[in-house]
């Protein structure tokens, strides 16, 4: 069967956009090629190491695994629409002050999974981040980084959200 072009309206980081692609084409396809989008990466390609995770609806999903048609009417962030270089998210500056990273290729899906994390929960416990990111697989083993950054990204948000009260 073909799987025919079709236009397709995508929401990225807060602005509309139509694409031409057929609807089952991976998101992550998309975003990278289409969007020039590279903060998602591409690891396993099967839904297992959370390289490629964006969120829909606040939700962090697999974007290798989500097809474009899934995508349509959603909120879809990727890293991109966190911060800038200039002006880091809180998440993200947490991750650079406490050198969570070596090769730094899962870092995409460890802050897009903590900031969902700590949108719906401002102060997690480590046992709590250790469960939602437990699905992020790290092959450079700097999980005790990680963890602390999202404790520290914590404690950044609350310094924002009280400075803005
Ligand atoms: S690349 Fe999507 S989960 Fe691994
Ligand atoms: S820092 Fe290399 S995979 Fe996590």
């Amino acid at each position: 069967m073909i799987n025919r072009l079709a236009p397709l309206a995508l929401k990225v980081n807060g602005a509309t956009h139509l694409v031409s692609a057929a609807a089952d084409t991976p998101l992550l396809c998309l975003l990278r090629n289409d969007f020039a989008l590279n903060g998602p990466k591409f690891g396993c390609g099967l839904g297992e190491c959370g390289a490629c995770t964006v969120l829909l609806d606040g939700v962090p999903t697999r974007a290798c695994v989500t097809t474009a048609q899934v995508a349509v009417g959603r909120e879809i962030t990727t890293l991109e629409g966190l911060g800038t270089r200039a002006a880091l998210h809180p998440v993200q500056q947490a991750f650079v002050e406490e050198q969570a990273a070596q090769c730094g290729y899962c870092l995409n899906g460890m802050i897009m999974t903590a900031k969902a994390l700590l949108d719906r929960d401002p102060q997690p416990s480590v046992a709590t981040i250790q469960r939602e990111l437990s699905r992020n697989l790290c092959r450079c083993g700097t999980h005790v980084e990680i963890v602390r950054a999202v404790q520290r990204a914590a404690e950044l948000l609350a310094a924002r959200d009280g400075a803005r009260a």
